[in-house]
């Protein structure tokens, strides 16, 4: 794990960030469809991969069960799953990484059985699996917990069956890895409750290319009628952008960039942010897949209206985008209640950005309110998730004075050599190697 940290000097509320930059194929797009290289009977290619640390994870876990994988260029990669042979999912790794949950629905589904750790991943949560374990008992498996790990297996020579499946929350890896195992079961599978995230669709449309019979993805009802192994046959999957590094570039903008194009991406995807930025006094041009600030030089952020934001799941705000619209709000004017509702530790980065000088009065676990514009100062930051690492980047460039953001590694996880896109629209941004 690298120990690099970034280097950032603050533009003091300065406008200065001008240019176009590109958004990179979505992480939370791309690991389910390379866990499902293992419902396939051959060799399957993926685009526009972003070269980031969980994708590298997602590979090495795909090669401890047996699996080839290869990157091609730097952002395509091919996966043979033929010759899979283990049925334990790697503890270290999957540990470290919750998206490797994902990949339990395709194992179980095509070889009768996974064994795998209580999965990690950050610091976000409890991030219980209970109805990715009810769906599968549902589906005839049998589930045990020893002592370090999950077995769940089907009965010798049998399949999974398919089930009417109700998930009492929306959750979008348990959908993603139902819906997989959905594809390989005898019969027909209902999801209720499914989750909606445009990822899922994603994967939903990339299978049914490739032979599953898969409806109503997208919706709260998702029906599988199970069959025979997929064939690519050369198809390639093109990573959709990713939504939640558009919306903090989008953010960061707000912010930072006197003029600015959001390049390749696919702004409905992300109506509540930019409708909320609109509101709140953001100059937003949006056309079919590109977002422009524009004349931002001309609003003063404190000119920017305060508001509350209650995350959801889609198409409601992402919880993904709520420390960086949290960094953005303590430079609008007016008090804005955050209500984070997915997870129970999201608001412990906050801690950071108070001592930077945010003005945040904390509620409980879940709530805060944030009372602005008050000016930041560059401090120390320690990088504690995916997305509050991004959002520290963007606190930094906001601040006066120097920042350093230690633990980057968190950043590297879902953002493609950020400091470089960053620095081609005018951002002093360094990655001091350790
Ligand atoms: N939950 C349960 N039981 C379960 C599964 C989930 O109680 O068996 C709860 C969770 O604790 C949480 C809620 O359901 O309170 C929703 O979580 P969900 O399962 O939807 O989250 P996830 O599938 O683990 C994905 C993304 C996250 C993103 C969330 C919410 C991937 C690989 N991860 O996680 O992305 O925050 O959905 O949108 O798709 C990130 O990219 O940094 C990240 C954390």
């Amino acid at each position: 794990m690298t120990k690099d940290k970034f280097l950032i000097k603050g533009l003091a509320g300065e406008k200065k960030l001008n240019g176009k930059i590109v958004v990179g194929g979505a992480k939370n797009a791309i690991l389910p469809v390379m866990s499902s290289a293992v419902l396939f009977s051959d060799e399957v290619k993926f685009e526009n991969v972003p070269d980031i640390e969980d994708v590298k994870r997602m590979s090495e876990l795909l090669e401890k069960l047996g699996a080839k994988t290869k990157k091609v260029s730097k952002h395509s990669w091919k996966i043979d799953a033929k010759k899979i042979k283990s049925s334990e999912l790697d503890y270290e790794i999957s540990k470290r990484l919750r998206a490797a949950v994902i990949l339990i629905g395709p194992r179980l589904a095509r070889y009768g059985s996974v064994d795998f750790p209580h999965p990690g991943g950050c610091v976000i949560g409890a991030r219980p699996i209970d109805i990715f374990l009810e769906a599968f008992k549902k589906m005839g498996a049998k589930v045990a917990v020893e002592e370090k790990k999950y077995h769940i297996e089907v009965a010798k020579g049998k399949k999974l069956k398919g089930a009417e499946i109700f998930f009492k929350i929306q959750s979008v890896t348990a959908t993603e890895t139902v819906m997989m195992a959905g594809v390989l079961a005898e019969g027909k599978t209902v999801i209720r409750n499914a989750a909606i995230e445009p990822e899922i669709v994603s994967l939903a449309e990339y299978l049914v290319s490739c032979g599953a019979k898969i409806t109503g993805a997208g919706t709260l009802t998702i029906e599988i009628i199970g069959g025979e192994l997929l064939k690519s046959e050369g198809r390639i999957y093109k990573t959709i952008p990713d939504r939640i590094e558009a919306g903090s570039f989008l953010i960061l903008g707000a912010l930072c960039a006197n003029n600015l194009e959001i390049k390749n991406c696919r702004p409905n995807d992300l109506n509540i942010l930019i409708e909320s930025l609109k509101d709140s006094g953001v100059p937003i041009e949006v056309g079919n897949d590109f977002i422009k600030i524009k004349k931002n030089k001309s609003v003063q952020n404190s000119s920017f209206k305060s508001f509350n934001v209650k995350t959801h799941e889609y198409p409601g705000f992402p919880t993904d985008l709520q420390a960086p619209i949290s960094i953005f709000l303590t430079q609008a004017t007016g008090e804005s209640i955050i209500f984070e509702t997915i997870f129970e530790n999201r608001l412990n980065y906050i801690q950071d950005v108070i001592k930077m000088g945010a003005n945040v009065k904390i509620w409980d676990t879940h709530r805060m309110m944030i009372t602005g514009p008050t000016a930041l100062k560059g401090k120390e930051l320690d990088g504690p998730d995916i997305r509050a690492g991004l959002a520290y980047i963007i606190a930094s460039l906001v601040a006066d004075g120097e920042s350093v953001i230690n633990n980057i590694y968190y950043i590297d996880r879902g953002y493609e050599s950020i400091e470089n896109r960053l620095r081609t629209i005018g951002a002093d941004i360094k990655r001091i190697k350790e």
